[in-house]
């Protein structure tokens, strides 16, 4: 009897289940909008988290099976749209961005340093902190940046040549975040970092922490994106505890150093954040969690993206020596016609802008860009209505990599961007660094540290493929941001 009891209670609940599914996953359906056949537990997940492809490549997959404007996904249950218009997606980032004003990760309440991050926080407090930090970034300040910058390439280069001395082939992408860390510890807290002469060192150390692909972190990374209740529920943290504390231990003691001495005036974001704080005092917006939530999140967006983004132009150039040479060649006659290299002259360097723009585009950093409805949003000149609470995705390398837009995409072309004010002229389909109110506030320092950087490499070395330079590029599926599953080894010769 109590078996054939549990048998019918069995098959009951497994009804229900179903029921409840396919209710869910009808969605899209009852919208009208194309979507991909979910998997009845994961949705359409499986390729992402049975680490078959990259998280850019997993929602590449999908964009090239659709023709239309956008097209529907789900994580588990939750419905996800994807848009592959430029036009819409002009209007989500930038015209009808009072929609669209939060990304989607969620982050507790409990885990004050990564929710206090410019790039979790949610409006209006999102946009109190970002109008007061964007002086930062300011032409004048940028300017004041470059001689600093330039010293960090120089010092750069210093250990480069020492350790091509010893090593036949050498991980560029280790040198790249090595440069760029140093160059975000010097401009944003005035610190050295030493991240050269010490494999160890500090910022060096727990940049890696905040960045290694463990499961652990994997794990916490994908509650954030796909697991909202489980991570308010449990209180996940977005990195490890462990890892949070040694943060707010580092930040922690760079303001108290400031303060201490606030007469020498570094006017860096240390300086720019004391401030706030000063002016602001009764305003929660602006209280200690929140500054250290801006000092850790310019150092965590700061470095590891200028790195990846400079490894890979120094991996596409040791696999095509002309484009290298080319590049070496418009280098080399702007520093001499300069009498070196001069922060007013930089623009002067097109070819360099189309490598790094080329660069950007095969390499997008962050994979897609994601935006939450906040109310109920009309698709202009559509009937769908996007509800409140759905999450919005805007897929890089899909559009990257849509022929209608970039012919022949896997090709590395910087010719593409000869005439750089034609794109994005109808809509935006070319977005390295995001788009509208929320895009990257970074953008100008980051060029302008990858750039030089850039600039010191080729001005000293020649870059050549070595035996375990990866071609083709396997992407890491593990990796937090775009990386290569091999590191980018090569061989980097001294010129004289
Ligand atoms: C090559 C270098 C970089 C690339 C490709 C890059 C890319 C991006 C992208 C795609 C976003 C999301 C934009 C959006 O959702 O519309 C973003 C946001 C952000 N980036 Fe960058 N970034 C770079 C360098 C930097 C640097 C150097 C900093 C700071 C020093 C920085 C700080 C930030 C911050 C704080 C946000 C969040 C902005 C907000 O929500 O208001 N980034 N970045």
């Amino acid at each position: 009897m109590f078996t054939v009891c549990t048998f019918i209670l069995l098959c009951l609940a497994y009804i229900l289940t179903y029921m409840y599914l396919k209710k869910k996953f009808q969605y899209w359906q009852d919208r009208n909008v194309a979507f991909v056949a979910p998997n009845m537990i994961l949705g359409n997940l499986y390729s992402l988290l049975s680490l078959k492809r990259s998280p850019g490549h997993w929602l590449m997959d999908h964009y090239k099976r659709f023709g239309t404007n956008y097209f529907g996904l789900f994580a588990f249950t939750k419905p996800i749209l994807v848009i592959k218009s430029p036009k819409i997606i002009k209007d989500i980032l930038i015209k009808d961005f009072s929609y669209f004003d939060n990304r989607t990760a969620t982050v507790s309440t409990h885990d004050k340093i990564m929710s206090n991050m410019l790039f979790t926080k949610q409006n209006p407090a999102w946009k109190k902190v970002r109008s007061k930090v964007t002086p930062l970034f300011s032409s004048g300040k940028l300017r004041l940046m470059f001689t600093p910058i330039l010293a960090q390439a120089e010092h750069m280069v210093r250990n480069v040549r020492l350790l091509v001395s010893c090593q036949e082939s050498i991980e560029i992408k280790e040198i790249c975040t090595k440069y760029s860390t140093n160059v975000i510890a010097k401009c944003a807290f005035s610190v050295d970092a030493r991240t050269f002469e010490n494999d160890k060192a500090e910022f060096r150390e727990i940049g890696r922490c905040l960045f290694d692909s463990r499961l652990e972190n994997r794990l916490r990374f994908f509650a954030a994106r796909f697991l909202p209740s489980l991570v308010k529920s449990f209180n996940i943290f977005l990195v490890r505890p462990t890892v949070s504390e040694t943060l707010r231990n580092i930040f922690t003691t760079i303001f108290d150093v400031r303060k201490k001495s606030r007469k020498s005036k570094d006017n860096d974001l240390i300086d720019i954040l004391l401030r706030i704080e000063d002016y602001h005092k009764d305003d929660k917006d602006f209280g200690a969690e929140s500054l250290l939530g801006a000092a850790v999140n310019f150092f965590a967006a700061g470095f590891e993206t200028v790195a990846t983004t400079m490894a890979f132009v120094l991996y596409e150039l040791c696999i095509a020596p002309e484009i290298q040479t080319k590049l070496r060649d418009e280098i080399a006659s702007n520093v001499e016609k300069n009498r070196g290299l001069v922060y007013e002259n930089m623009n002067e360097m097109k070819y360099l802008d189309m490598v790094v723009c080329e660069t950007l585009r095969k390499y997008p950093v962050l994979p897609f860009l994601d935006r939450m409805c906040n109310s109920a949003y009309k698709i202009p000149n559509t009937d769908l209505v996007v509800e409140q609470g759905t999450v919005v995705y805007v897929p890089l390398f899909g559009l990257h990599y849509d022929e209608i837009y970039f012919p022949n995409p896997e090709k590395f072309i910087p010719e593409r961007f000869e005439h750089k004010c034609e794109i994005n002229n109808d809509g935006l389909y070319y977005l390295p660094f995001g788009e509208g109110p929320r895009n990257c506030i970074g953008t100008r320092f980051g060029l302008m540290t990858l750039k030089i950087g850039i600039i010191q490499m080729l001005l000293n070395f020649e870059l050549k493929l070595s035996a375990n330079t990866p071609i083709p590029l396997i992407y890491d599926p593990k990796a937090i941001i775009v990386s290569s599953k091999v590191g980018l080894p090569m061989k980097v010769l001294p010129l004289n």
